[in-house]
């Protein structure tokens, strides 16, 4: 990988260029204004596929966006390696908090990335690593050093629950057929602590409508003897968790797969620093299950979350009103073996039954996956430690990510493949939020370890 690597770095600047006119496109997947942004960005990542290589690209229609899928088979005796991406993005809202425009990507210095990070939506999650192994393959091609034969299939709905793909896959079992899938959509712990995520969990997410009177009344008139739905909807959410950060939620715990003493103290090894956790997003303590450490509450087990609550006046000044409804949209992390539709209707049934006779209540389930578990001594995975080991000069540890990626379970399921989770994100990346950004660190060692994980994959395969 003498040549590729050589390649890598004489294109650096060029590849970053690359990256910035794909940041530029706002493919927004929950926002449907941003629909010819989102076929703009396919049609562009169909070029560049073309262009680095590839043997045809094609832009395969969903009943959502549509997914760019991509070959290069070079020999039917060599492993395939099926690349897994996202050209999706979250809306950039709220806008006022961006340093700089969500969509105009620039490079800034922090403490973080002394050498420079990208500022964009998108830069880590997933339009940066996403990217990074299209360069990898370019500058393998290039070099006449590609070792295995490779699939890329890349959504545009991963940020809305890839319901697309789900049916896309069951539908084309044949063709995704491969030896291991590759994504890199998670993090690392640091720049000098790589490592591989070994844990994914689930989701189930919920939204919730309570409907009291059959309009907003004057509070004065009518406050005191009808309730408020908005009180009720306080109540409710709040009876969910108790004293203990423990959910409510009757069976709810009943699947979840407890750890031994001995996995948890393996994963108490792994660098952790309550303090800077805390100083990193400003808050003046922790907070979560009791009886878990903060690693344990983000990863081995299950959460429930309000990720939004409307209802009433939330204008300038005061206005006395009694509203007539109010809404939250709750999410559910999970682990293994927690099944998502049984959760959801768990859920459903027990916010049902706490619902007040004052008032309606209307539980809507949004989108869900499942958890998943990567091996660490199977081949893919031993192959994926070899890579990081010679990208970054240390062994990389394996960690339990508490982000979800519900199509990786649906992957094992249908296709009866594992993934290898080989990010380079950090937590500091702010995906998701305001400033969202990648350090140029990590995008260029993205593009530098997985030309080694293609070789010793090979290499192990053989
Ligand atoms: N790439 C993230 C998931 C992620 C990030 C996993 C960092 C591990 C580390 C992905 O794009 C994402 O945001 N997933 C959503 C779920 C989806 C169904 C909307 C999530 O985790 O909230
Ligand atoms: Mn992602
Ligand atoms: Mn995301």
């Amino acid at each position: 990988m003498q040549k590729t690597q050589e390649y890598i770095l004489k294109n650096k600047d060029r590849f970053l260029d690359e990256l910035f006119e794909l940041l530029r496109i706002p493919s927004i997947s929950a926002d449907p204004k941003h629909k010819d942004d989102l076929l703009k960005t396919a049609e562009w990542l169909k070029l560049k596929m073309e262009s680095a290589g590839v043997d045809f690209a094609r832009i395969d229609p969903t009943a959502g966006y549509p997914i760019v899928y991509a070959e290069k088979m070079i020999d039917p005796k060599l492993p395939t390696i099926l690349v897994y991406g996202h050209y999706d993005v979250q809306p950039a809202d709220p806008l006022e908090l961006w340093d700089s425009p969500a969509f105009e990507p620039v490079i800034k210095k922090t403490k973080i990335h002394p050498e420079g990070a990208i500022f964009a939506r998108g830069a880590c999650d997933d339009k940066g690593q996403m990217f990074s192994h299209l360069k990898a393959f370019e500058a393998m091609v290039a070099c006449d050093e590609l070792p295995c034969n490779v699939k890329f299939m890349i959504e545009g709905e991963e940020e809305v629950g890839s319901e697309n793909l789900g049916i896309y896959v069951k539908e084309n079992k044949e063709k995704l057929k491969a030896d291991v899938i590759l994504i890199s959509d998670t993090g690392i712990i640091a720049n000098d602590i790589p490592s591989l995520t070994v844990g994914l969990r689930g989701l189930s997410y919920m939204e919730v409508h309570v409907t009291g009177p059959n309009r907003d009344l004057h509070s004065g008139l009518y406050g005191g003897a009808v309730a408020n739905p908005i009180n009720i909807l306080c109540q409710m959410i709040a009876s969910l968790t108790d004293e203990n950060n423990h959910i409510t939620i009757p069976g709810f715990y009943d699947k979840v797969l407890e750890l031994s003493k001995e996995d948890r103290a393996e994963m108490a090894k792994a660098p952790f620093s309550q303090e800077a956790f805390n100083k990193s997003i400003a808050i003046p303590k922790e907070s979560g299950e009791k009886g878990f450490t903060t690693p344990e509450r983000t990863s081995i087990r299950p959460t429930l979350d309000v990720n939004g609550i409307w209802g009433g006046y939330t204008g300038d000044g005061a206005k006395t009103v009694l509203p007539s409804q109010a809404h939250a949209k709750i999410s559910m992390r999970l682990v293994p073996h927690q099944n998502s539709v049984e959760i959801s209707k768990l859920f459903e049934n027990h916010f049902k039954s706490i619902a007040p006779d004052t008032v309606s209540v209307k539980v809507v389930p949004m989108h869900g996956g499942e958890g998943t578990v990567v091996p660490t001594n199977f081949p893919a995975y031993i192959a994926a430690t070899k890579a990081l080991e010679k990208s970054f000069g240390k062994k990389p540890i394996p960690v339990r990510s508490g982000g979800s990626i519900p199509i990786v379970a649906l992957f094992e399921e249908v296709l009866g493949l594992k993934s290898i989770l080989m990010g380079f994100g950090l937590d500091s990346d702010a995906i998701h939020s305001p400033n969202e950004n990648f350090g140029l660190f990590n995008f260029y060692k993205g593009i530098e370890s997985i030309p080694y994980f293609y070789d010793e994959f090979q290499k192990i395969k053989k």
